[in-house]
């Protein structure tokens, strides 16, 4: 079986590639167009796993997905590839909306192009190409929760970001897909990840980096902010479940029932670092920022089984040390484009 990965140089995607790699005999064909958020060093680990190949590409270059569903006869399609950093889409939202939306509508239509099409294999036999396509979504769709309630499947969407109204709207194209030529899909809706390779712009990260380098640490506004955060690897497994057991059509929320504040994670990091919290330093607060996420995993944890490994504590210690043991890989971000992004943003 051939497996898309779309976006699988990034931090989950690559994640997600390793775990398949490990877990089942899949090959899979990796198509990441390596933006600053991807990294051909996350995948360095499986360079000469046979199994693996890497592409280098836009999901919205539609001759080069008919390329590769050809050549590579694709039956399932894990589409992760976007642009994902709330900050960036608010001082530039079209990218988002060029390769969250257009680029995730590109590829539905050559799924859609290859799923019913019957095909002789080698031995001549008759099958399908395309069993299913699974779109890689967020728990930002829903928008913000007061302090009670919880996000299910069925909150109405209400992003408040350019880059959650485009993930709203990837997921609206991939539920007309189903709807109107029945192409088979999934939509999976995940709080915030966490663990290695994880680039640098994000909370957890951002923080253990200007930590180890005695840099200030920016918290927006009060920094009482909520998040649901999840070990990327726990996300991992939660995709693969639904590939194997999501019934067709359906969405299925991800979260492992762990809210914290953003200042509570900040001085669990300085106090795991040894690090004073007169590092902390409130700036300004992010526009439309959306208060708190979480998400109720009901449907996933009884209908598929699938329930989270890591405990928060033990995640972030490991994700802590790994960033310990990998300064090499940060260093190397820090020495490109990203610097100039900061300095934009930050100072
Ligand atoms: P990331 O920014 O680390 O990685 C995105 C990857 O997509 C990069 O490797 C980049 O090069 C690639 N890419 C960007 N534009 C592309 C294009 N036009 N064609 C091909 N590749 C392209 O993001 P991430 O945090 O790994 O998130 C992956 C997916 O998971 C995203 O769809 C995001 O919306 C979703 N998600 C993320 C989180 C989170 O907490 N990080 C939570 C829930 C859902
Ligand atoms: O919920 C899932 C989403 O989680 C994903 O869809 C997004 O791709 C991913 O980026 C993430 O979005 P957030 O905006 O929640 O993550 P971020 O790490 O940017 O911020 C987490 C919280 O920390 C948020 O409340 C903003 C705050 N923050 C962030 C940064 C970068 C700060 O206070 N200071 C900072 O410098």
């Amino acid at each position: 079986m051939n497996i898309l990965v779309t976006g699988g140089a990034g931090f989950i995607g690559s994640n997600f590639v390793k775990y398949m790699l490990k877990n089942h005999d899949y090959n899979i064909i990796n198509l990441d167009l390596l933006t600053y958020a991807g990294n051909i060093r996350n995948l360095s680990e499986i360079k000469s796993n046979s199994r693996h190949k890497f592409i280098k590409g836009d999901i919205g270059d539609r001759d080069l997905l008919e390329k590769i569903f050809i050549e590579h006869k694709i039956q399932i399609i894990i589409n992760f590839a976007a642009e994902s950093h709330v900050d960036r889409s608010i001082a530039n939202p079209e990218i988002f909306l060029k390769t969250n939306i257009l680029g995730t509508q590109a590829l539905l239509d050559v799924a859609k192009n290859h799923w019913n099409v019957a095909t002789n294999d080698k031995n001549n036999r008759k099958f399908k190409q395309g069993v299913k396509y699974i779109q890689v979504s967020t728990d930002e769709v829903y928008g913000t929760l007061g302090k009670d309630g919880y996000f299910i499947e069925e909150t109405p969407l209400a992003p408040n970001s350019p880059y959650s109204a485009s993930k709203a709207s990837a997921d609206m194209i991939v539920r007309a897909y189903h709807e109107t030529y029945g192409l088979p899909i999934n939509i999976t809706r995940c709080s915030n990840n966490y663990g290695p390779y994880q680039f640098p712009e994000k909370l957890i990260p951002l923080i253990i980096n200007n930590a180890l380098r005695n840099d200030t640490l920016p918290i927006y506004g009060d920094g009482k902010q909520i998040r649901d955060w999840l070990h990327v690897e726990d996300h991992c497994r939660a995709i693969d479940t639904v590939l194997h057991k999501g019934e067709n059509g359906e969405i299925y929320n991800i979260g492992g029932n762990n809210e914290k504040e953003n200042i509570e994670i900040v001085k669990l990091i300085l106090n795991t670092l040894g690090k004073s919290e007169d590092l902390i330093t409130h700036v300004k607060d992010r526009l439309g920022h959306d208060r708190r996420y979480a998400i109720d995993n009901s449907k996933i944890t009884t209908k598929l089984g699938w329930s989270p490994l890591y405990t928060f504590n033990e995640g972030i210690k490991h994700t802590i040390q790994w960033y310990l043991d990998n300064d090499e890989w940060m260093r190397e971000i820090l020495s490109g484009e990203y610097m100039k992004y900061y300095e934009e943003i930050y100072k």
